[in-house]
């Protein structure tokens, strides 16, 4: 099935990562010398996705930038002669129209934040990528959009039990190693009360049937309007689908998940990684 949508919340506050995303999105800190956006956005344009919907906030216009012509800068780097600065620069950009930006105006949540897009999703399924879950690899979605055959669609992974209550929680019947059938889910719960230790991670296939819960659901977890109540009131009626994704997936809203993905991302870079390891053994 074609998924040409997908969306990008990044409207959240990022106070995990105060005060390094008091004025700057969270999504735009470097993983080595690539935001973390560039990759949702590179993970997307692997699985085909043609168009690319951002829900902002205030404070967010980095974002924008970014996905956008820098006539100054790039005029520069071509009177300098640097070429290889320049195609770095402009290989990104895509065919002008085919990103999206909408506002949203109180982070109400991630449940809000997709509401926030519905105007430019019509009767079809739609991607969403958390750009702070980075996974190694580049090819979750693709191979999420592979495997979708309708309904909602999770990427899901194992986490320790002491860790539910930082994630939606998933209970499922297994179809095949990879593939499982979400029969509840409940967003962090505590250790003692989570279904299972499966959890969901920041990329989902979703019907555009929920464009219809969310306007009317009431705000979960934290106060705020929570996308795993939402596709969890659809199950019975809407087939969920948990994807076992491979990969590594780093946790950069984390302090430490970022470092983690830092090192890991720098070590398999040919100009950095061997001076990064024995930097790295000394210390
Ligand atoms: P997080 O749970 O990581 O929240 O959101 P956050 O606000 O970004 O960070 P912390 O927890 O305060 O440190 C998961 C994703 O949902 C988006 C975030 O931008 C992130 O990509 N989000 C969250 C929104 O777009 N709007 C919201 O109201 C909340």
């Amino acid at each position: 099935m074609k998924i040409k949508k997908a969306i990008f919340p990044v409207g959240g506050l990022g106070t995990r990562f105060l005060p390094a995303t008091k004025s700057m999105p969270k999504e735009m800190l470097p993983i080595v010398d690539k935001p973390l956006i560039q990759y949702a956005v590179e993970e997307a344009a692997e699985a085909g996705i043609e168009q690319f919907i951002f829900v902002t906030s205030r404070g967010k216009s980095a974002i924008e930038n970014h996905f956008d012509h820098s006539f100054e800068l790039e005029n520069n780097l071509l009177m300098q002669g640097k070429k290889n600065f320049l195609k770095i620069t402009q290989e990104m950009l895509k065919i002008p129209g085919t990103y999206a930006y909408v506002r949203q105006q109180e982070p109400a949540g991630l449940g809000h934040a997709i509401w926030c897009a519905r105007h430019l999703i019509d009767n079809e399924p739609f991607a969403v990528i958390l750009a702070d879950d980075l996974i190694t690899g580049n090819l979750t979605l693709k191979n999420m959009i592979h495997n979708y055959q309708g309904g909602n669609m999770v990427a899901i992974m194992e986490v320790n039990k002491n860790e539910t209550s930082s994630y939606g929680i998933v209970k499922t019947k297994e179809i095949t190693s990879k593939n499982f059938e979400i029969t509840h889910m409940v967003e962090k719960p505590n250790p003692e009360n989570a279904p299972s230790n499966l959890a969901i991670v920041g990329r989902y296939i979703l019907d555009s049937k929920i464009f219809k819960i969310l306007e009317k659901q009431n705000a979960g977890k934290g106060k705020e309007i929570q996308l795993t109540d939402a596709i969890n009131s659809q199950i019975g009626t809407t087939f969920c689908h948990g994807f076992l994704f491979e990969g590594e997936r780093y946790d950069c809203g984390s302090k430490l998940g970022f470092i983690q993905a830092n090192i890991t991302f720098a070590l398999e870079r040919n100009d950095l990684k061997n001076e990064l390891s024995t930097w790295l053994k000394k210390i």
